[in-house]
């Protein structure tokens, strides 16, 4: 059962746990009282954190952390407007990579970061799947371009738009656009049973792209690769993702062969203001 317990000579009744709690189970009767969750609010507790990661004073703990739990938010470390943007526009996608593999606790690191994205209702519903090597991941390109020649063949008006007869034509010229000859490939999953986890898990994989060049590693969206494995079977086969789940997305990742040296433009927003 989830419970606050409030420490009475830190609280300062400032009242952010109760404005902050994201299903508002947190209450304070006056300004001078302590706050507590509302006679049955506990079964509605979210479990995100958000109490004890509020308070300045240290004076809210919950069953799920206390604040000596939680490492502390470095105010010297968050990003100025300019390092976000320039931080956020350098992102690339790469479509070259090293011959080298990416070492496991580097990948668990990195998808340690992807799992702080937000999840809604922060069920945190993203599970990971790690493809490691050439052998294997061609087996998984050679699905896609399996599924690839019966597009082309039987949906012609999705098959064309999508450039899919390049990628078969490049496929058996020896080169690999699906997989792009990526060490790893990251598959994110959840039981098929989350409908939700759709957004949760693209989420997730932004933050891994985003990530990534701090450890040194490129990625890019492997968008043919996850549509293949929702509906092509001899893909779902060759992936074998757990029984009930599904796929979210996949991203290529290892290091990147080539650096990037300019910002490229994208199209001016178009914005409605009301
Ligand atoms: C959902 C999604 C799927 C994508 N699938 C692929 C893909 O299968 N192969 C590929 O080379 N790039 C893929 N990309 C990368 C885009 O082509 C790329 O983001 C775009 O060209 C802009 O380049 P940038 O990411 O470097 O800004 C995908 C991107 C997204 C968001």
């Amino acid at each position: 059962m989830n419970q606050i317990t409030i420490d009475e000579t830190k609280c300062k009744h400032d009242g952010a746990c109760v404005a902050e709690c994201p299903v508002g189970i947190i209450m304070m009767a006056d300004k001078k009282s302590l706050p507590k969750i509302i006679p049955g609010g506990e079964e509605f507790c979210i479990s995100c954190g958000h109490c004890v990661a509020v308070c300045p004073h240290g004076a809210l703990a919950h069953t799920i952390a206390r604040p000596e739990d939680l490492a502390e938010v470095k105010k010297e470390w968050m990003l100025s407007p300019e390092h976000a943007e320039h931080f956020l526009r350098s992102r690339r996608s790469i479509r070259a990579y090293k011959d080298k593999a990416v070492d496991r606790e580097t990948l668990e690191r990195l998808i340690g970061v992807a799992r702080h994205a937000p999840s809604g209702h922060n069920v945190q519903p993203v599970q990971w799947m790690v493809v490691s090597g050439a052998e294997k991941i061609r087996e998984l390109s050679g699905a896609v371009i399996d599924w690839m020649r019966y597009m082309i063949k039987e949906k012609p008006e999705i098959a064309t738009p999508l450039h899919m007869d390049g990628v078969v034509l490049y496929w058996e010229m020896g080169r690999d656009m699906i997989c792009r000859n990526a060490p790893h490939i990251l598959v994110a999953h959840a039981p098929r049973a989350l409908p939700q986890a759709a957004t949760d898990g693209t989420i997730a994989l932004a933050y891994l792209e985003l990530a990534a060049p701090s450890l040194g590693l490129g990625t890019c969206w492997a968008g043919y690769f996850h549509v293949a494995s929702l509906y092509w079977p001899g893909m779902k086969t060759a992936l074998g993702l757990p029984d009930g789940h599904v796929s979210l997305g996949a991203m290529m990742v290892g290091y990147p062969k080539y650096g990037f040296h300019r910002l490229p433009e994208r199209n001016a927003p178009q914005i409605i203001w009301r």
